[in-house]
């Protein structure tokens, strides 16, 4: 297991990309949509995990819910496992509260599901298994 990213919320990706790209100096990969989650995601490879900026496409999706309570700042976690309906289940049967009961396709195609900050101290988890 390893942490596969940190996402974080920003109203624009260049918003982002000010501070990550220009002043840090991390090589974006293509922003991409992931239109089922409302929101623009960019990757920024940092050693073997990622910054995931996300600007939400509306204010109604969660990520622009979440501007409009908290404003900028981490957003979820993401960690990779090897088989995320294992992890689901065992999950689940621990006590878990889970947002997403089956997994579904994410940024870069891969497959993710969020378990609610209620139940793992209050940060938003991805699970997410690259295919
Ligand atoms: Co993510």
């Amino acid at each position: 297991m390893k942490v596969d990213h940190i996402g974080i919320a920003t109203p624009t990706i260049d918003e982002g990309l000010a501070i990550w790209r220009d002043a840090l100096g991390l090589e974006p990969h293509a922003t991409e949509e992931v239109t089922e989650q409302g929101v623009r995601v960019c990757m920024l490879p940092v050693g073997d995990t990622h910054v995931e900026l996300l600007e939400p496409l509306s204010a109604e999706s969660a990520v622009g819910k979440f501007l409009a309570k908290r404003g900028p700042g981490i957003h979820h976690i993401a960690i990779e496992v090897r088989d995320i309906k294992a992890s689901l289940a065992e999950l689940k049967q621990k006590g878990a509260r889970l947002i997403d009961e089956t997994p579904r396709v994410g940024a870069r195609g891969c497959l993710v599901a969020f378990i609610h900050p209620s139940s793992t101290n209050g940060v938003l988890l991805e699970l997410v298994q690259h295919q």
